[in-house]
């Protein structure tokens, strides 16, 4: 009988370990390839549920547009009205410094002010004559309504629009409503968007008044500074009152156009 001699032995302990060390090699290798797939794919799955999260905020930014302009058509309001208010809180707020993105936010939440007065019985809103007490208190719930409609959001612009719902009625002397803040205690948003909405609310006419002049309406608004209204924010809305009264022009003609256009398919803020 014959043995291996100690070196056939080393020789073989030594390729079967080579063996092993390839077979871990390729084990590695796999891993890897699988570690790199598990990767792309969790890669792409985070990028589908963003995608899926802002077709959502978009869905529900349309929506409570929509809500919004309804509200103010059944208020008697032109749909422009929401239009014009968020043109007019841009102009003021970058008037007052504000970043160009804070801006186009405030813009775009402006529009959405009113959406509480979809909670408001047509009998109130679209009445021709004067309020009585007991509609006026149920006419001042809007903004509350309009804050519980748009909720708790995580996304800054419906949060933004949910302060302006609740605040734009709010005076900077604690006179108005619904919760009586004071001063810097009202969000800025909700600051500019009261003077924005009065601006407007007076140089359009309503079911129950004719509209007063532009000029008027801008020494209403001096004569309520500090008072009313922030003054900070009325003088950043005087120093552009020539641009406010060059937008809403621009915005009436945009309307008549649209109007008297036979065959335009579109809607009037796809020419602003
Ligand atoms: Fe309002
Ligand atoms: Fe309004």
């Amino acid at each position: 009988m014959t043995h291996p001699t100690p070196d056939t032995s080393l020789h073989r302990q030594i390729e079967r370990l080579t063996r092993q060390l390839e077979s871990l090699e390729a084990d590695r290798s796999n891993a890897h390839t699988l570690l790199d797939q598990a990767r792309a794919n969790l890669a792409r799955t985070e990028r589908e549920r963003d995608q899926a999260v802002r077709a959502v905020n978009q869905l529900r930014r349309d929506a409570f547009l929509n809500l919004a302009r309804d509200a103010e058509y059944r208020d008697g309001e032109s749909p422009m009205h929401t239009f014009r208010i968020g043109v007019y809180a841009g102009l003021i707020a970058t008037s007052l410094g504000c970043t160009p993105a804070w801006c186009e936010m405030l813009e775009r939440a402006a529009q959405m002010h009113d959406i509480g007065k979809i909670g408001i019985h047509d009998s109130i809103l679209s009445k021709t004559g004067p309020l009585t007490t007991e509609e006026w208190r149920i006419m001042r719930e809007h903004p509350r309504i309009g804050a519980a409609i748009i909720g708790q959001s995580t996304e800054p612009l419906l949060q933004m629009a949910g302060e302006i719902a609740l605040t734009h009625h709010e005076h900077y002397n604690g006179a108005g409503y619904p919760l009586g803040l004071c001063g810097n205690d009202i969000p800025l948003a909700g600051r500019i968007v009261g003077v924005a909405d009065f601006f407007d609310a007076l140089t359009h006419d309503r079911n129950y008044r004719k509209a007063l002049p532009v000029d008027t309406v801008l020494s209403m608004i001096r004569e309520r500074r500090g008072e009313q209204f922030d003054p900070q924010v009325v003088d950043a809305f005087l120093r552009i009152s020539s641009q406010i009264k060059a937008a809403r022009q621009r915005i009436i003609e945009q309307e008549r156009f649209c109007e008297a256009t036979e065959g335009w398919d579109g809607d009037w803020w796809m020419l602003a």
